[in-house]
């Protein structure tokens, strides 16, 4: 065990775990941050996508230990309101279906749309093809990215 000093959504947490602990159930066992979701817990499928330092990643392949003195975020501090411009898009569209995969999706959606504003359909594809959706709803996440990159506000 190890004790390690985070930042999550703008807050200091302190944590004492193993160090090759997953920061996937940190969130979720230790902070009680639960809107990020397990999935495959092998990389493939974006269920548990996070931002560190602005990129997406995947949390359930990212040891604590190797986040220390970065940025994370997580869905709950992506917007303080909730109002970010990927998230009125999401509900614009009403794109959920089960809703199981969607923290992942808007996570990868708005690191896309920091880095690259205005994307092409496949540039849009290119980073969105790790985050699958067993209830298929791609034809209205790719509508809401492209409508909350129109919107210039995001
Ligand atoms: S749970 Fe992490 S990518 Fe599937
Ligand atoms: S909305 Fe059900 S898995 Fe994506």
């Amino acid at each position: 065990m190890a004790t390690f000093n985070l930042n999550i959504n703008g807050e200091e947490h302190s944590v004492d775990v193993d160090p090759s602990t997953p920061m996937l159930w940190v969130l979720r066992d230790h902070i009680k941050l639960v809107g990020t979701k397990y999935g495959c817990g092998i990389a493939q499928c974006g269920a548990c996508t996070i931002h560190l330092d602005g990129n997406a990643v995947r949390s359930c392949q990212l040891p604590v230990s190797a986040v220390a003195d970065k940025e994370i975020t997580t869905i709950e501090g992506l917007s303080e309101n909730g109002d970010h411009p990927v998230q009125k898009a999401w509900l614009e569209v009403d794109v959920p279906q089960c809703g199981y995969c969607q923290a992942g999706q808007i996570m990868s959606a708005s690191a896309l749309l920091k880095r690259n504003p205005n994307p092409s359909d496949e540039e849009i594809e290119a980073a969105m093809n790790g985050n699958i959706c067993r209830c298929g709803t791609y034809i209205r996440i790719k509508k809401a990215i492209k409508m909350a990159a129109n919107s210039k506000i995001a």
